[in-house]
């Protein structure tokens, strides 16, 4: 399915704060760009599900921040739940898929929306939509707050995306890069000597 957002492509010319110079290169998307854009991706929800109820299911832990924006935002009725899902591995690129928390709430006949923070190889979504599949949801539609079409792997077409990214290791309001820098409020971009340098000790890391 193609997205129903009118998607942005990302870009500013905001400088970095003083305080994170020295690890983050640019800023791709400022505080004011992400709250902008998660109001209007809030505004297309809301139409898109008039009437009903909908179960938001976000994927732990990037998106907690989008999330908690995006549903304050969301005036209809909602419940919420999450699945813990983690990409191990060492250096800069996706491993294998671990599932760390399972679903309390009941999914069938359910519009299930599907929140994650970045859509990258698209391993995760693709493992993910089929485990949802099976417990019969009515319709599962999925957002991304970040889509960066050029490292995708999978055939996944998110239904709303908040921005269109470059192949850029990303980090910032919730994304991470060895569980640090989650709680930028803007999204920036590392500079490549803190992921060469850190990136056999990273542990958790995202697909970026
Ligand atoms: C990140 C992100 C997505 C996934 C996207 O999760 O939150 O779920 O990678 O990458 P993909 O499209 O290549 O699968 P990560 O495993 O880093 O965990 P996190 O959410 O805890 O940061």
């Amino acid at each position: 399915m193609s997205p129903k957002s009118n998607q942005k492509n990302a870009g500013s010319k905001v400088p970095v704060p003083a305080r994170w110079r020295r690890d983050v290169e640019k800023v791709l998307i400022t505080e004011r760009q992400i709250a902008r854009r998660v109001k209007s991706l809030a505004r297309q929800i809301e139409r898109d599900y008039q009437g009903r109820e909908i179960l938001v299911i976000a994927l732990l832990n990037g998106t907690v921040l989008f999330l908690a924006d995006l549903i304050r935002h969301l005036n209809l009725p909602l419940r919420l739940d999450f699945i813990g899902v983690s990409s191990y591995g060492s250096g800069v690129t996706s491993g294998d898929l671990v599932f760390t928390k399972e679903l309390r709430l009941d999914v069938r006949g359910r519009d299930v929306l599907l929140v994650d923070d970045i859509l990258d190889t698209g391993k995760t979504l693709s493992r993910v939509l089929p485990k949802m599949q099976i417990l019969k949801p009515r319709r599962i539609r999925t957002c991304v707050l970040l889509d960066k079409p050029s490292r995708r792997v999978e055939k996944i077409a998110p239904d709303y995306v908040g921005f269109t990214i470059p192949d850029a290791f990303v980090v910032g309001y919730g994304l991470d890069f060895s569980e640090r820098y989650r709680n930028l409020p803007f999204i920036g971009v590392l500079r490549p000597h803190i992921y060469k340098e850190l990136g056999g000790d990273a542990g958790l890391i995202h697909g970026a």
